[in-house]
């Protein structure tokens, strides 16, 4: 672990469960980044976590903030924590960078933005699979017209019937519990939506409108009905100032399915996986229709990535995603003076359609997004 104490940002973990394994597991992939310490509210899983990974446990918040040496504090709470965290670590002059949803409510998360620029901090969000490989490949695409004007998206976040699965098994490499309470009470849309929503919006600009449905179709998911826990099905229409307009569909009854279809004028690209840094993008062209009376699109063609995603330090299980690219993609903007890719009011424009549609847990719901962000940038590697 010698080489996680040696880059030139400094940076620390408050949180140091199920996810934070995550983090480790990838964060060698920079190694401009130096973790100096976690620190967890729950001592026994701070001293677990830390000795599993070896690295330095601070016996409290006011130590963590106190420690000159970090810039950067990575905010791996519970949701139900994020607001008042990264509130804690802004006020003591720490670039934040949080885990989604980076609060639980739109006034929230404002203040958060708005405090943070007020004091010249960086404030970022996860997720930022919009960094890897596979969303930098479609994203090229686009700009290449590969097919045409976009027009309209499908876009599943399905996860299958977590309740069926022996979920209470389910245990990070430290030896954190999936939080499987948290996760039901929180739901798959303010959990996930953000992951596809934060592509979007990076490809297509800001959301003017969402009309959404939501229902908690199966409260018993622990033996006993429980009507606090969010809605385990949503289904939004979400239009673009641009005109493109997506459909999303967030779950935990239906089978997995994370999967993308963009349809332009000359074709549709398509990955069948979001939580995958090298998913594979494909296209099927527009084909010459002269000689057949319904199909016309051609079979389905790969378009290589923009570069391999072959990054050596990977966190592999239902997903395969480089966790700790936002954070290192935060320290060299900071180091820039610039402003990350993942902005803070590109996060809360995504935030704020995230909660559009999560906030239906039993109904239907037509929001005007007023947020606004400026354009997000590709990857350098991706090209112009
Ligand atoms: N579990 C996953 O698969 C997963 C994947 C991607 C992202 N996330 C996100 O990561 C975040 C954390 O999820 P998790 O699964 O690691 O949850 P978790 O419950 O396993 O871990 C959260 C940790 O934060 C600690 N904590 C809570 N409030 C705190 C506070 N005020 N100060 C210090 N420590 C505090 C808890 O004691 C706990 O150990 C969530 O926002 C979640 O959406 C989770």
């Amino acid at each position: 672990m010698s080489g996680l104490m040696t880059g030139t940002t400094g940076i620390a973990f408050i949180g140091c469960g199920y996810v934070a394994d995550f983090y480790m597991a990838t964060l060698p992939n920079h190694p401009e980044l130096a973790l100096r310490g976690v620190y967890d509210c729950d001592s026994e899983r701070s001293k677990k976590f830390s000795g599993f990974h070896g690295v330095h446990p601070y016996s409290s918040v006011e130590e963590l903030l106190a420690d000159e040496t970090v810039t950067i504090v990575v905010n791996l709470t519970n949701p139900g924590s994020h607001y008042e965290v990264s509130r804690r670590c802004l006020e003591a002059g720490k670039h934040v960078y949080s885990e989604k949803p980076f609060a639980e409510d739109l006034r929230q998360a404002t203040d958060l933005v708005e405090f943070a620029e007020e004091r010249g901090l960086t404030l970022s969000s996860a997720p930022c699979s919009a960094l890897g490989e596979t969303a930098q490949t479609v994203w090229r695409a686009l700009r290449d017209e590969v097919i045409g004007r976009p027009r309209l998206v499908y876009a599943e976040l399905d996860d299958g019937a977590v309740h069926q699965m022996p979920y209470r098994t389910w245990i990070s490499p430290s030896g954190a519990p999936w939080p499987y309470e948290d996760e039901f009470r929180v739901g798959p849309t303010l959990e996930h939506a953000g992951y596809y929503v934060t592509w979007l919006t990076a490809f297509f600009g800001p959301v003017s409108e969402v009309v959404s449905f939501g229902r908690l179709i199966q409260p018993e998911k622990l033996g006993t009905p429980d009507t606090g826990f969010a809605a385990d099905f949503t289904c939004a229409c979400i239009e673009f100032d641009s005109g493109v307009v997506a459909r999303l569909t967030c779950g935990t009854l239906a089978p997995e399915n994370h999967s993308l279809q963009i349809v332009g004028d000359a074709g549709v690209l398509s990955v069948s996986e979001c939580w995958d840094y090298g998913a594979e993008v494909k296209v099927r062209r527009r084909a010459d229709v002269s000689e057949s009376v319904h199909h016309y699109l051609a079979e389905a063609e790969k378009i290589p990535l923009v570069r391999p995603a072959d990054y050596p330090f990977r966190y592999q299980d239902t997903h395969d995603m480089d966790f700790s690219r936002g954070v290192a993609d935060m320290a060299a903007a900071i180091d820039r003076g610039a402003s990350p890719r993942l902005s803070a009011r590109h996060a809360l424009h995504v935030l704020e359609i995230v909660l559009a549609i999560s906030g239906t847990a039993d109904a239907t719901a037509r929001t005007v997004i007023r947020s606004t962000f400026d354009a997000v940038e590709p990857m350098p590697w991706a090209g112009r």
